[in-house]
């Protein structure tokens, strides 16, 4: 138990960090240049933050959430997602009465108490994007387009966009009796999380993941095909802006999304190369969600991405990611005098922006060798007492394995060019 990690949490280990690393200055790049801002939210929230913003029919809130009481007695919640955190920010510091619409980003580990699979984790990290303010149709294309841009950059290809509109309250009340009389037929049969659902959310059994209730569920009556005229307007011109960008789409009637705060536009990016969880991001506008936590009337939109899931999808598309560089030079010392020249030098070469490193174990030179060789160091420099008294050292070039006279005096300048 000591020296294992809790099930569905993992370590990023250093010889991996690179690719996350990567990834995220890309999406944080892309946000920018589409005009959004990086937000840090808590890693906790109240509890009712979720259980209003996320909805307390969802499978997230009735059973995955990581919930306890902290010691004065609050019901705290680790984030099972950024969306509501984000929104009771927003509410929070006044955002609305900032120039809108408010966009936002951000890059967040996220806790839901999951059967562990490939790419379903208990914690995980997520990218999001929130836009806030903007009820156009092009705020909903342009959240979009923030995707199929990163997926482009990143090499990411045949991801399927699969989009669906969920229409407003109104349109949804009237849908809802409709629903509940196909439901009456075989209720008795479905899982009692469903049969509670019912009454409360009819909606939600949509998004049963049991497979008798999924069965039962197959011909149920599409909500795309029930929304009002006002929503089917803008999910036509959401879809409209997307054709203009040449972004394609397929029309899902059976995405609902496992969140209640969603109203009309709902869609997911869809692998089929990495399994079952093949969602790599999912979002949609929540209109409604700002109202529900306590704020104005706002519309909002947004999506939020599974990183495990887009490096997953990334290996399994061979998309190299690059290397950060080995280091610069090693430097080795031998004897006392040449150890504190070698602190010096290396300090001086850090300061340059060099990539150093230097004997910090007392190792024989033939063991500083080897260990430099195994770092993969580009070039190789051991200091002596006379290396110092006559400010000359060989310096060695690991790839060619060439070995060069230098002076010392000019070492920075020729480690500084060859970098470029
Ligand atoms: P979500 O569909 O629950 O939406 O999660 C978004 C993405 O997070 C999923 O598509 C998936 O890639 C990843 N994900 C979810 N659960 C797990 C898990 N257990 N392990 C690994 N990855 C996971 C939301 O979270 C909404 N807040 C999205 C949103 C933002 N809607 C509007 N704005």
């Amino acid at each position: 138990m000591l020296t294992q990690a809790p099930k569905g949490t993992k370590d990023i280990l250093p010889e991996d960090i690179y690719q996350w690393n990567y990834v995220e200055k890309e999406f944080s790049e892309l946000c920018q240049r589409f005009g959004y801002k990086e937000i840090r939210i808590p890693v906790f929230e109240h509890t009712e933050l979720f259980q209003r913003g996320v909805g307390d029919t969802t499978d997230i809130v009735q059973k995955e959430m990581y919930t306890f009481q902290d010691k004065g007695g609050r019901s705290i919640t680790l984030r099972p997602e950024g969306t509501a955190g984000v929104v009771r920010s927003f509410i929070e510091h006044g955002m609305s009465s900032l120039p809108q619409p408010i966009k936002l980003f951000y890059k967040i580990t996220a806790y839901r108490y999951e059967n562990v699979q490939k790419g379903r984790y208990r914690e995980f990290n997520q990218f999001g994007v929130e836009l806030l303010g903007a009820a156009d149709p092009s705020a909903d294309a342009e959240v979009i387009s923030i995707l199929a841009m990163f997926f482009e950059k990143l090499g990411i290809q045949n991801l399927e966009l699969n989009i669906n509109s969920i229409g407003c309250p109104k349109c949804r009340s009237k849908y809802n009796e409709k629903l509940k009389e196909y439901i009456s037929q075989f209720l008795g049969d479905m899982c009692d999380t469903c049969k509670d659902r019912y009454n409360r959310n009819p909606m939600r059994i949509l998004d049963c993941k049991e497979e008798k209730c999924k069965t039962l569920m197959k011909d149920a009556p599409a909500l795309l095909d029930n929304i009002c005229d006002e929503c089917r307007t803008h999910f036509d011109s959401v879809l409209e802006k997307l054709d203009a960008i040449n972004i394609p789409y397929n029309i899902d009637k059976g995405i609902v999304r496992g969140l209640d705060y969603y109203t009309k536009t709902v869609f997911e990016f869809v692998s089929k190369n990495i399994g079952t969880q093949g969602t790599v991001c999912g979002g949609g506008r929540y209109d409604g969600l700002v109202e529900e936590c306590g704020g104005a009337p706002t519309p909002g939109i947004g999506f939020a991405m599974g990183v495990e899931r887009l490096l997953l999808e990334m290996q399994s598309q061979s998309i190299e990611i690059p290397k950060p560089n080995p280091p610069d030079i090693y430097i080795g010392a031998i004897g006392h005098k040449a150890s504190l020249a070698c602190e010096k030098l290396a300090w001086e070469l850090r300061r340059q922006n060099i990539t150093c490193i230097k004997d910090i174990m007392g190792r024989s030179v033939k063991a500083q060798l080897k260990y430099a060789d195994k770092i993969g160091a580009r070039y190789v420099l051991i200091l002596g007492d006379d290396e110092i008294e006559s400010n000359k050292a060989k310096l060695k070039d690991m790839q060619t394995g060439e070995t060069k006279d230098i002076t010392l005096d000019t070492l920075i300048n020729r480690l500084l060019k060859i970098k470029g």
